[in-house]
């Protein structure tokens, strides 16, 4: 029943599209939903009541839920105000993992702290058994300079010559600022924010469903990085282009066989795991604390010509 969903995107109502989805058949499910902010989508409208915008997440929150395998994961992408709310539901049967804090700058609200985060909630659809991997991402340096930003004294010796494990704090990913760079949405988000979720719970295979797909943010991800997808979007003219955009992926975010995501010419997200056969592609700074001043980069025959065009 799943296969003929798979790798597309479905234009329609999510609540009616996930009645064709069966129970624990999806690997990871990710959600960014309209945030009730007035924003201008062509056709959706963004100023639900409270109670009523409440209610109807709660009805998709459920299907995410029920359509997710037991060795699965849920992901809720809002601001903090909602995913409070998110959370208490939640609770009742997923298991809360983590509040991933996107350090972004959001719309302004009131006059109080400015808002600066977007949180996304990872629940596990049990409690034991599900698919988890630590991750990492390149040390963070100074722009100009370029040494490390953190100071670790005189331990730089012991540094891990890519980088940290990835925390629940993200700061290295942009939103994306220039216009040239966006489809005609109010709110795309990032591809290599989707392909560090879908890194740190799928393998090779699995299958990522997405009920508010956009302009197919999380299906280009998912297909680039060698997993199934299936998109929902209400919208005709944002599923058009998502399908016009998938037509152009290629399967090919790989150094060798290892599954990676790249921004732009760099790697953004690795897994721990797979350092162990990824550090031949990389020359590695020698001695090991001139990692201070020196990047750890990718030989350049290491990575096919295709994927340094992205
Ligand atoms: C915040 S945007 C998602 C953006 C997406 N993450 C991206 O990067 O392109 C929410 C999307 O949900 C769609 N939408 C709203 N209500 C929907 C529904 N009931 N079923 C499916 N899609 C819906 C809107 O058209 C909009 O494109």
């Amino acid at each position: 029943m799943l296969d003929k969903y798979l790798n597309r995107i479905i234009q329609g109502d999510c609540l009616e599209l996930f009645k064709n989805i069966p129970d624990n058949s999806v690997d990871m499910t990710f959600a960014d939903p309209p945030f009730n902010l007035q924003k201008k989508y062509t056709s959706y409208k963004d100023n639900l009541e409270f109670q009523e915008y409440l209610d109807w997440c709660e009805k998709w929150i459920a299907e995410m839920v029920r359509v997710t395998k037991p060795t699965g994961s849920i992901f809720l992408h809002n601001i903090p105000k909602w995913l409070t709310f998110y959370a208490t539901y939640l609770n009742k049967f997923a298991h809360f993992k983590h509040w991933i804090s996107w350090d972004a700058p959001t719309a302004p609200m009131g006059k109080s702290l400015q808002p600066a985060h977007y949180g996304i909630l990872f629940y596990t659809k049990e409690a034991k058994g599900a698919k988890i991997y630590e991750l990492r991402y390149p040390h963070k340096r100074d722009r100009k300079q370029g040494y490390l930003l953190k100071d670790y004294g005189g331990k730089k010796d012991g540094l891990h010559p890519f980088g940290p494990l990835v925390s629940d704090v993200w700061t290295d990913i942009h939103r994306i600022k220039h216009n040239s760079k966006r489809d005609p949405h109010p709110c795309q988000l990032p591809l290599h924010l989707l392909d560090r979720l879908i890194l740190l719970t799928t393998d090779e295979n699995d299958i990522v469903l997405d009920p508010f797909s956009g302009t197919g943010t999380t299906a280009i991800s998912a297909k680039r990085l060698g997993r199934k997808y299936i998109g929902f979007e209400l919208d005709k003219k944002y599923a058009e282009i998502s399908q016009q955009k998938l037509e152009q992926v290629k399967p090919n975010f790989k150094i060798g066989e290892i599954w990676v995501s790249f921004y732009l010419k760099d790697i953004a997200t690795i897994r721990n795991n797979d350092w162990h056969d990824l550090q031949q592609y990389f020359n590695i700074p020698n001695p090991a604390r001139s990692i201070d001043f020196q990047k750890t980069t990718l030989k350049k025959e290491a990575v096919s010509k295709q994927i340094l065009k992205q």
